[in-house]
């Protein structure tokens, strides 16, 4: 027995609103993302934005799930060894920083989740290849998508290219099932067996969110509840889409202006769709 929810035509046009909304609070601040600015600082112009600009509300702020403390801030900013979850400060990014910034906002009752990764000043090769291998998988995962196809399918895909350029895949947090709730069934686990797990249907929604570690996969907490690290300190990448199963395939919901293209082996795929 499933019990993913399949949203109505109406939920789907307010992901829809949602989803771009999301993605264009990342459109706005990217100019942003430079060397000496703080994290806080982002944090705030995102969350002014969010309020002022489109009248959106940030999903993070006070977000309390059980056996958490609520989140203190509007977005999420993860740094080098930051997994996810990092909580926006003092900390000011300097050049050869790897920072993700997650973003979920929430727009009449809906919420839209989406992250991308910032290279900042001059980043290390390294850097630079993590971030290209995560945004990969990413894409690998979701290309997988469409009626008939099983979780297992996605978590394999990010797995193997994961895995095959010598990195690892975090475990222990996965993409989640997102509509009027922010994280719902199903868990999307970044790792896998074809064919096992549900099987997709249209009118599903879920993000696909592979967090990629340079060393090993395993994590450590932090202190203040919420910041996640890579254990043996080595660089972590992230990048989230959220993503519609249609009766073809699938549609990302998370789509803006100034979104990165998907890499070139997704614009050859007939069952992609990606709208803008
Ligand atoms: N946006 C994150 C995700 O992709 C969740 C962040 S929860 C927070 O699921 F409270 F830390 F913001
Ligand atoms: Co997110
Ligand atoms: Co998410």
């Amino acid at each position: 027995m499933s019990s993913i929810s399949i949203k109505t035509p109406d939920d789907i046009t307010g992901m829809r609103i949602a989803g771009k909304l999301a993605a264009e609070v990342l459109d706005f601040i990217a100019p942003h993302v430079k060397v000496g600015v703080t994290t806080g600082e982002l944090d705030r112009l995102c969350h002014e934005y969010m309020i002022n600009v489109q009248g959106s509300i940030p999903a993070p702020l006070n977000y309390c799930p059980p056996g958490y403390t609520p989140y203190p801030k509007a977005i999420c900013t993860s740094i080098n060894d930051v997994i996810c979850h990092g909580i926006p400060g003092d900390k000011v990014l300097k050049s050869g920083d790897a920072i993700n910034l997650d973003i979920t906002i929430i727009k009449d009752g809906y919420h839209g989740d989406t992250s991308r990764m910032f290279l900042v000043g001059e980043p290390s090769i390294l850097a630079r290849r993590l971030s290209l291998i995560t945004y990969e998988c990413m894409w690998l995962g979701i290309s997988k998508i469409k009626p008939g196809a099983h979780l297992g399918d996605i978590g394999f895909a990010i797995q193997q290219h994961a895995e095959k350029s010598g990195y690892s895949v975090v475990r222990e947090f996965c993409g989640h099932g997102i509509g009027k709730v922010f994280h719902e069934e199903p868990q999307v686990l970044h790792y896998g067996h074809p064919g096992t797990l549900e099987e997709l249907a249209p009118g599903m929604v879920f993000t696909v969110e592979p967090m990629i570690n340079a060393g090993r996969r395993e994590i450590r907490e932090m202190g203040d509840g919420w910041t996640i690290k890579t254990k043996d300190r080595s660089l972590s990448a992230q990048w989230e889409h959220m993503i519609l199963v249609t009766e073809t395939g699938y549609e990302v919901l998370t789509v803006s202006a100034g979104m990165p293209p998907p890499p070139a082996f997704i614009a050859n795929t007939p069952a992609s769709l990606v709208t803008i």
